[in-house]
């Protein structure tokens, strides 16, 4: 253990903005911070390979094109793809998911049809499917977990059956922190003949993740959670299915072939990549990956595992903190969600802020999931693996003081 924490405090010169400020950085499930090496490749991508991809004949655009398609191949290779073919470009996983959303659901999914999306699911994984429901008839049905948060097969054969054409769920909840077994239920989704729509938001930067393995339909992630920059996400779907899916936004670069009368889309993935795309943000990308393989996840994850256990057993002893979903560290994957009793979050959160920890607070993104817990607002600390063992003894410094501090006798 003293061996991981020595490598972490290596690691964590690698942050700037942890190096120098004095910051307790709780808030990794809403975004991560980003190494030089990533901010670095970005800036040299831009003073070296700067042009518009695929566009010109030129070598400068050309080396910009080679960049591009390179970090779409580490992609592919990082999240075990079949082919780069299956990985497309996006802002972020909400517009991942939108992109499955508008042009899977609401061309192949009919009235009658049904869609089941778990409470769990972040609202970027429920309201397109909503929407979709809306407009093509389709019914939503609600997968509620155990009141611990876990997918049992009881659960799954009560959501599950010969209409089901679509399941949206996360491998990861962005609350609960708990992981979902998506190779066990992409089997079940599969035998009754529907596509799996996975959201690896949280998931991708924190554990390995093999699309093939799991044999998930669709991934969508961001690579702002994954020490890359905003505005760079992915979607990962087979092949055989984004051949068959119309194209979600028109423009340039997505077609081979426009006259006034007819109009041929080019091939996935560039049939879904309209626009001048994120060149620098996927170079950046690529130097995320290149960070996190270089890191390994065997300490990412041992890292993370090792804080969210102390973290739990360190608020076990404090009075009227209330711990959501499963009571076991280790089924909480680097995130710890919880309430006061008494005390609104927003107040935790600023308790917190005065003594430069950052936590979220609020509904997550997740009302759904809030109205299943049967809270209206919670706070939440996420870990990294750049995170230390101080970090978590501030945290838990703070957070044994807040209920002193609101005026209660402990
Ligand atoms: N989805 C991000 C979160 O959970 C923003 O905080």
């Amino acid at each position: 253990m003293h061996d991981l924490q020595s490598r972490v405090a290596a690691l964590r010169a690698d942050f700037p903005l942890l190096d120098s400020q004095d910051i307790v950085y709780l808030d990794n499930s809403a975004t991560s911070q980003r190494p030089t090496q990533v901010l670095e490749a970005e800036k040299r991508f831009y003073e070296e390979k700067n042009a518009n991809p695929f566009r010109g004949v030129y070598e400068l655009s050309e080396a910009c094109t080679e960049a591009y398609e390179a970090a779409r191949t580490a992609v592919a290779d990082f999240i075990h793809a079949k082919q780069s073919e299956e990985i497309i470009f996006t802002r972020n996983a909400t517009e991942s998911l939108n992109l499955v959303a508008y042009s899977y659901g609401l061309n192949f999914l009919k009235p009658g049809d049904e869609i089941v999306v778990s409470v769990m699911e972040h609202h970027s994984n429920f309201l397109p499917w909503r929407y979709v429901a809306e407009r093509t008839g389709a019914i939503l049905v609600k997968l509620e977990p155990t009141p611990q948060g876990a997918i049992t097969d009881e659960i799954l054969d009560s959501v599950l059956n010969e209409r089901t054409r679509l399941v949206a769920l996360t491998q990861m909840s962005n609350v609960l922190g708990q992981v979902y077994d998506l190779k066990h239920i992409a089997e079940r989704v599969h035998a009754v003949g529907a596509v799996l729509v996975a959201d690896g938001a949280q998931s991708v930067p924190h554990l390995p993740v093999d699309v093939q393995a799991l044999d998930v339909d669709f991934l969508a992630f961001s690579g702002h959670k994954m020490l890359a920059p905003t505005g760079i996400g992915v979607l990962y779907g087979k092949l055989s299915l984004l051949k068959k899916m119309p194209p979600f936004l028109q423009g340039g670069e997505m077609i081979e072939i426009v006259h006034w009368d007819r109009v041929k889309y080019a091939q996935p993935p560039h049939k879904f990549e309209a626009g001048t795309v994120n060149t620098g943000g996927a170079v950046a990308l690529h130097a995320a990956i290149d960070y996190i393989r270089s890191v390994g996840f065997d300490t990412i994850m041992a890292q993370e595992e090792h804080l969210t256990r102390l973290a739990m057993e360190g608020m076990r002893d404090i009075p009227g903190v209330h711990i959501m979903g499963s009571p076991e560290p280790q089924d909480h994957q680097g995130i710890v969600t919880f309430t006061i009793d008494g005390v609104h979050p927003h107040d935790v959160a600023s308790i917190f802020d005065a003594e430069h920890i950052c936590v979220r607070a609020g509904h997550h993104c997740a009302q759904p999931l809030m109205d299943f817990l049967g809270v209206f607002s919670t706070t939440r600390a996420s870990f990294s693996f750049y995170n230390t063992e101080e970090d978590v003894a501030r945290f838990l410094a703070c957070l044994g003081k807040i209920r002193r501090q609101m005026g209660y006798g402990e």
